[in-house]
């Protein structure tokens, strides 16, 4: 097989700003030894995230130009609902500046204390505004799905069993809404098949639940069920994905992944009542459902990017390309997730540096010796990202020790990847000299953002 090129040529380029080690040693001190405070100018290869990062094609920049910035009842609003109802069918489609508002205008209307949100996985964001309206966020991953050397096609899946349980012990009645999170990003970016859409369906349908699809990276998880779900290889990623969504009540979507835009969002539901509740809040909160938060030139990008991303040499060089940087790290010696999800490889830093307790965060010290080696920026996600304290001050640390690599859509090419590659040889062969940190400085939420740590 020949290889599988980046399915476009570039035509607008932005430089990278090249930094010493020593300059590196530098920066990373007066950043506390925290990623998220390093200037991007002094990053050289940022895999940070997938959200928002991505390069728009020249349809994409043409339709900004288009933008009809109208306050109300814009062209670019009505290209932007036909986009979205295209692939979702869904009645009533209401524009959001990114997902998390999407979810906070759902969660504000049909959350509250009492209520139970079960998903195959809460995203962090996902999870706070559940939370944030007083309900309680439940996940439902697989048995192999929580596994990170196992090898199986849909690590994304709900476990199905264990949801039906909890419908029964806990009531149907508290349960307003039910989440699948495609694909499953805190579980590795790893796909739900159709089988497992449908039938959490079809249980939900016995209990009279509605269930809502988190779409972020709807067209990852669609191409990976053509690829790997009997019946499906015919199929164009469009089918799928319309066969995805005719399951679904509502959506919820960061168009800042798969719409290959740098903001947006939408909310897409059927009911009618909850749609003029969802538009009364917006009005308060984001703007008037024509534009929601967005200028017309975004619903313009948004639409266009809905439509590239279907694009299946797009879709088969994006999994490839994700692929190819997982089955190197293997060859490496680097225990990741398996097997690569969509949209980032996750390295298992408990396996890789074994030295290091995880109160003394292990993940934290290959994101720093990554940036040292080659100024590429990672995020850790683990005991940083998800550590609590019990009573006793003591940290309460979670199954597991990863380093995210996520790739951005369309920006980077095979030899910054193969650069990446090398700077992980060298992480690989200093693995046994790689030291922890301690945290100097944390907030009350969400530490990780601003965390100060100091080398060990
Ligand atoms: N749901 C999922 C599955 C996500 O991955 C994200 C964002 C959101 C919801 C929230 O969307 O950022 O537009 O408000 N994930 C990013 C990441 C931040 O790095 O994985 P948002």
């Amino acid at each position: 097989m020949k290889t599988i090129i980046e399915p476009f040529k570039i035509k607008s380029v932005e430089p990278i700003r090249f930094t010493t080690r020593n300059e590196r040693i530098e920066i990373l001190k007066e950043a506390y030894f925290n990623p998220f405070l390093i200037k991007a100018d002094d990053v050289l290869i940022d895999l940070l995230t997938d959200s928002g990062t991505s390069a728009m094609s020249a349809k994409q920049w043409a339709g900004m130009m288009e933008g009809d910035e109208s306050y109300a009842g814009a062209r670019s609003f009505f290209r932007f609902e036909k986009a979205v109802r295209e692939i979702t069918d869904m009645k009533y489609i209401i524009p959001t500046h990114q997902g998390r508002a999407a979810e906070k205008i759902l969660f504000t209307i049909i959350g509250g204390k009492g209520k139970f949100i079960p998903n195959n996985t809460h995203f962090d964001t996902t999870r706070a505004n559940v939370e944030f309206s007083g309900a309680v966020a439940v996940d439902f991953q697989t048995e192999e799905g929580k596994q990170p050397n196992v090898i199986a096609p849909f690590k994304g899946n709900m476990n199905i069993p264990e949801l039906e349980k909890f419908i029964l012990k806990t009531g149907a009645e508290n349960i307003p809404v039910c989440f699948i999170t495609v694909t499953n990003n805190s579980g590795g970016g790893q796909p739900v098949s159709m089988e497992n859409i449908r039938g959490t369906k079809s249980i939900l349908k016995r209990y009279g639940i509605p269930l809502f699809i988190d779409a972020c990276r709807f067209a990852e998880n669609a191409f990976f069920i053509k690829k790997r779900e009997p019946g499906y290889e015919d199929k164009t990623p469009k089918e799928i994905v319309q066969e995805m969504f005719s399951y679904a009540d509502g959506v919820t979507m960061s168009a800042k992944k798969d719409a290959i835009v740098n903001m947006g969002g939408f909310l897409a539901l059927n009911d009618e009542n909850l749609a003029m509740q969802a538009r009364n809040l917006l009005i308060v909160t984001e703007g008037f459902p024509t534009y929601g938060g967005l200028a017309g030139r975004d619903l313009e990008a948004i639409a266009q990017g809905l439509e590239e991303v279907l694009d299946e040499h797009y879709l088969t060089y994006r999994l490839r390309s994700v692929e190819y940087l997982g089955n190197k790290l293997t060859e490496i010696g680097i225990p990741i997730l398996q097997p690569p999800g969509g949209h980032a490889i996750y390295i298992d830093a408990k396996g890789f540096v074994p030295q290091i307790p995880s109160n003394q965060y292990p993940g934290q010290a290959v994101v720093c010796e990554l940036y040292k080696i080659g100024g590429i920026r990672s995020v850790e996600i683990g005991s940083v990202m998800f550590g609590k304290y019990d009573n006793e001050g003591k940290l309460i640390t979670p199954a597991m020790e990863l380093v995210r690599l996520a790739i951005p859509r369309r920006v980077y090419t095979q030899s910054h990847i193969d650069y990446v590659i090398e700077c992980c040889e060298e992480l690989f062969s200093n693995k046994n000299l790689l030291k922890g940190f301690s945290i100097v400085y944390e907030a009350p939420q969400l530490r990780h953002f601003t965390a100060h740590f100091k080398p060990l």
